[in-house]
């Protein structure tokens, strides 16, 4: 079963948690505990739950990701154009991954980390390729 890895901004592991292959990202780490934010509960419209994936980084994205992304960098919010920033509640574990969330709780003023979250993955995703460059990951 894949492993997936969760680090803090200065790369310490704060824990590793097994999960079935297929898992919803965000669903594994509310499962176990993780402190992150998911105020849209899964839907793709918020970017609370956005992870940097430091290894592991899938070769595919929900087209509702891809689509809020161009919109916030129509904005300005640049940041969202980074091979390794994804929606957990966007990203299906299929192979072990090393992650940081974004947007924690005791970090960031929320009146609660968020609305329930369902285990498959919403809108229904319609999957597109995507690049991982050769420059990004650590070992
Ligand atoms: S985008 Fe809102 S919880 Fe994932």
């Amino acid at each position: 079963m894949p492993v997936v890895t969760v680090v803090d901004f200065m790369g310490e592991v704060q824990k590793e948690i097994t999960v079935e292959k297929g898992t919803k990202l965000l669903k594994a780490l509310i499962d176990h505990e993780t402190d992150i934010v998911h105020t849209c509960g899964g839907n793709a419209k918020c970017t609370t739950c956005r992870v940097t994936i430091h290894k592991g980084v899938p070769t595919r994205k929900s087209q509702a990701q891809q689509e809020l992304f161009e919109k916030l960098i129509r904005f300005g919010q640049t940041q969202f154009d980074h091979p390794a920033i994804f929606l957990s509640c966007q990203v299906i574990v299929d192979d072990d991954m090393t992650v940081s969330a974004s947007e924690t709780f005791n970090r960031v003023l929320h009146d609660s980390p968020g609305k329930d979250v369902e285990y498959k993955i919403t809108p229904d995703p319609v999957w597109l390729d995507h690049e991982v460059p050769d420059w990004w990951g650590i070992d």
